[in-house]
């Protein structure tokens, strides 16, 4: 059986869950439940990102230790999970000591490997991205680009990784594997990074104790972006209680991330990784941004954030997981706003998939009572259906999450012109058409039944639902295609998107 290994970014807990967390988590479950669609033995990892001077200045400014901070808003990011509909295998807190012990290990190898060495940095520092910027990331007015504040000039004895003698080997790793990042043009952002030049970079911070030590030196902790990274390669040891996941999952499939915290994953963590002797990640995905409705950062003081408890309180979890991907180009940036939720789930999710569904159990159960006769099914449907599983699991390959809804929802649009085009309720009069409606309602149960297959990562529980009404729970994507006669009896079903009160 294949391994697939998925991760989400771990997030900070310095602040609270947001729109941004759940789009990632999201995106990552869908691709997860895919996988367990195609029987793949499947590892989905999240959780958070705890240590730090982030999280201890946070901590500071509330009268915490970092350690009660942490503990209280991991408890929210752990608590968000099934609030999306996500079906995360284990979460990894970085403060948990079993991390903290292999972080230790792997880069003591590191270091005995002779990669690390002590010295003086001084640079322009961002506090909330924990992040010493480069020249090309400095914004107008010595500012962090992304959190827009100003830098700060620090100057520490550090131990430094030595990045720079890695230049060749990510030279190489970019020239033979092309999709080592995804999407092309975040491949190329991350190339252009390296061939400007590798610096080497801090590895450790002499003035945070919050933090994993430096088992060579007691006195630093490890800068947390590593043992952050180390998180991917770390939980499997222990996510399970007696049992090291290594060998079953490493290297990682995918590690899903957003383009803010692209540098870390395509350069610094795959040369980590060389300098420790520890396989690479297959991808990187990187998505783009969630914008407000007016296509500026989403902020407070702006007014434009779309907050994902409302869209769940409103229209329910798998609204907000169907619009986050249907709406928005996973890998491109796009704006969000309230009334486009509100259209796509009236517009799609209720009239077209909703409907659909309504209308096929209730014309089964009131032209042959629920029973569905055998019949061959229409052959210009079976075309238009004919090897769909495979185009959507090829586009799953490459996380071209919209892509694949879409090949997927320009079905669910084909069936309901089917209802109109063959009109059963005209066919349903004249008995000497029998045949004709046993073929209609079997080709609209069948293709139903394949939607609904193919459809059920991005939306789980309406599957459970209408697979049951359907008398066929398989959620295998080897039963989306659509050779015929496994709808036998249907039963009556709730409305899958009821307008909501
Ligand atoms: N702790 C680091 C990641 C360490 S991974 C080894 C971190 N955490 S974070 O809490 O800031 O989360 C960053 C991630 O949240 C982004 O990479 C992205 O996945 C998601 N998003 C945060 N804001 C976002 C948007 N506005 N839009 C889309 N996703 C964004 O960075």
């Amino acid at each position: 059986m294949s391994s697939f290994y998925v991760t989400t970014p771990i997030y900070y807990v310095n602040a609270a869950p947001h729109l941004g967390h759940a789009y990632t988590t999201i995106a990552v479950d869908v691709m997860a439940r895919h996988h367990r669609q195609r029987g793949e033995d499947v590892f989905f990892l999240t959780g958070t990102d705890e240590h730090g001077e982030p999280v201890a200045d946070a901590a500071k400014a509330q009268g915490l230790e970092p350690k009660e901070l942490a503990d209280r808003n991991a408890e929210r990011f752990r608590a968000l999970m099934p609030r999306l509909g996500v079906s995360n295998d284990y979460f990894i807190r970085t403060s948990d000591p079993r991390h903290g012990a292999k972080v230790q290990e792997v880069l003591q190898r590191v270091h005995d490997n002779g990669h690390v060495y002590k010295g003086l940095y001084e640079g322009w520092y961002c506090p909330r991205c924990a992040d010493f910027k480069v020249e090309n990331e400095i914004a107008e007015g010595n500012r962090c680009p992304i959190h827009e504040i100003e830098l700060v000039r620090q100057q520490e004895e550090n131990w430094f990784f030595r990045l720079s003698t890695f230049q060749k080997d990510l030279e190489r790793l970019y020239a033979d594997q092309p999709d080592f990042v995804m999407p092309r043009e975040r491949f190329n952002e991350a190339k252009a990074f390296i061939d400007s030049g590798l610096q080497d970079i801090s590895l450790s911070r002499g003035r945070l104790t919050w933090g994993v030590v430096v088992p060579w030196d007691p006195t630093h902790v490890f800068y947390v972006w590593f043992d952050a990274l180390l998180n991917y390669y770390t939980a499997l040891s222990f996510a399970r209680d007696g049992e090291d996941l290594t060998d079953r999952f490493w290297p990682a499939t995918f590690h899903v991330i957003g383009k803010d915290i692209l540098k870390f994953h395509t350069v610094f963590w795959p040369a980590m990784l060389l300098a420790a002797g520890i396989p690479l990640p297959e991808h990187v995905f990187v998505h783009g941004f969630l914008l407000g409705a007016d296509g500026r950062k989403m902020s407070k003081s702006l007014g434009n954030v779309l907050d994902p408890f409302e869209v769940i309180d409103r229209y329910g979890t798998e609204a907000l997981r169907y619009y986050l991907l249907r709406d928005v180009t996973f890998g491109a940036d796009g704006s969000t706003s309230f009334d486009a939720v509100r259209a796509r789930y009236e517009g799609e999710l209720a009239n077209e998939l909703g409907n659909l569904a309504s209308r096929t159990i209730a014309m089964i159960t009131r032209y042959r009572d629920g029973a569905l006769p055998e019949a061959e099914l229409d052959p210009s449907i079976v075309a238009e259906f004919d090897g769909l599983p495979d185009q959507v699991s090829a586009l799953m390959d490459r996380a071209e999450l919209t892509q694949a809804l879409e090949t997927i929802w320009q079905r669910v649009r084909r069936l309901n012109r089917y209802v109109e085009e063959q009109a059963p309720w005209q066919l349903a009069k004249d008995d000497a058409r029998a045949g004709d409606l046993d073929r209609v309602l079997r080709t609209l149960a069948e293709g139903l039944r394949a939607v609904i297959v193919l459809l059920s990562p991005w939306l789980p529980e309406s599957s459970v639902k209408l697979l049951d009404a359907l008398g066929t729970p398989d959620l295998a994507l080897s039963g989306a295609a659509l050779d015929g006669g496994r709808v036998q009896r249907v039963s009556p079903l709730e409305p899958l998107f009821p307008k909501p009160s």
